[in-house]
């Protein structure tokens, strides 16, 4: 262990977009237990539950943070209601395997979950207490997921996120680089004015993974900004936050539901204020946290 490494902590999803920046900003706290599909050395598959056991019991690490997901939305969708598709094996059946490995050896695990759990009619903003809703396949899964953790016999905490976005750029281009690139070129789509959403970031939410490892606190947290901000509203701030020439044009999500089958979220914003008041931090502001972004 590195000195100042204060534990281990077993990780899933680490090289993804949220994941790896809670690597890159914590590696020096912590070592990775890591469990990566795509790792070279020792690929773990969540779904493979002799795998992840081998990791967990090779592991001193207290805590789990369970980030792997299957995340793309249509993908899932093309898979709705195929229990063999992989969005169902790895959301569903892979967080069954680490709740199971938790409860077998005892640790805390922190789950990550997402907004798309609810049906997106609210017009405020989501409280935990609200039921969730999901209207597709993703959704349906990550629901899944929430209620075989929340009634496991492990501390468990979890954590909804909406549209994380991160300071730096990375491989998967989240939703403010998208906005960023398609003014640069001249790309970007028409904005919703009539579809909300709570943008998260990426950067504070790795100290919220850090500050549920370190004080063990569990439960159901809203860990979005908790604002709300329609599509229009939130590319005309990145714009002119960073004196970008590009314009940033209109449009409905009325109109474009009209072209598209598969059913969207009109609003998903989050109300963050459980976990606001509970955190021994503050969460930047969106209009600050966009300042960040390089
Ligand atoms: N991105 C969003 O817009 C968003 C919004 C709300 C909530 N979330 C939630 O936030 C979490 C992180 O999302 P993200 O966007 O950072 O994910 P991501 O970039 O799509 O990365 C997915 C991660 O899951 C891992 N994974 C997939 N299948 C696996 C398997 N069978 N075994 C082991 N690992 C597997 C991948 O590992 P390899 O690279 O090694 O294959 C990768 O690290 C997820 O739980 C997601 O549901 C994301």
């Amino acid at each position: 262990m590195n000195e100042g490494v204060v534990g281990s902590v077993i990780t899933t999803g680490l090289s993804g977009l949220v994941g790896s920046k809670f690597e890159q900003l914590f590696s020096d706290k912590y070592s990775f237990d890591r469990m990566d599909a795509s790792s070279k050395e020792n690929p773990i598959d969540i779904t493979n539950f002799s795998q992840v056991m081998e990791v967990f019991q090779k592991s001193s690490a207290k805590s789990v943070v369970h980030l792997a997901a299957y995340t793309n939305v249509t993908g899932a969708w093309e898979q709705t209601d195929d229990k063999t598709g992989p969005a169902y094996l790895v959301n569903v059946e892979g967080t069954k395997n680490i709740v199971r490995a938790c409860e077998e050896t005892g640790k805390h695990l922190i789950h990550v979950s997402t907004a798309y759990v609810f049906n997106g009619e609210n017009d405020g903003l989501y409280l935990e207490t609200d039921s969730m809703s999901p209207i597709e396949w993703y959704g349906q899964t990550k629901a899944w997921a929430e209620e075989v953790v929340s009634s496991s016999k492990t501390p468990w905490t979890i954590f909804r996120i909406d549209q994380p976005f991160r300071s730096d750029s990375f491989p998967k281009v989240d939703v403010v680089h998208k906005i960023i690139n398609g003014l640069n070129e001249g790309t970007l789509y028409p904005q919703f004015t009539d579809h909300f959403f709570g943008p998260t970031f990426i950067d504070d939410f790795a100290k919220v993974i850090d500050w549920s490892i370190r004080t063990q606190t569990t439960g159901l947290f809203h860990a979005s900004s908790g604002e709300k901000w329609s599509d229009f509203d939130f590319s005309t701030l990145i714009k002119e936050t960073h004196g970008l020439n590009g314009e940033v044009k209109a449009g409905m999500l009325s109109d474009y539901l009209k072209t598209l089958v598969r059913p969207y979220q009109r609003n998903t914003a989050l109300n963050s204020e459980k976990l606001r008041s509970a955190l021994d931090f503050s969460l930047l502001p969106i209009s600050e946290a966009i300042k960040l972004v390089k």
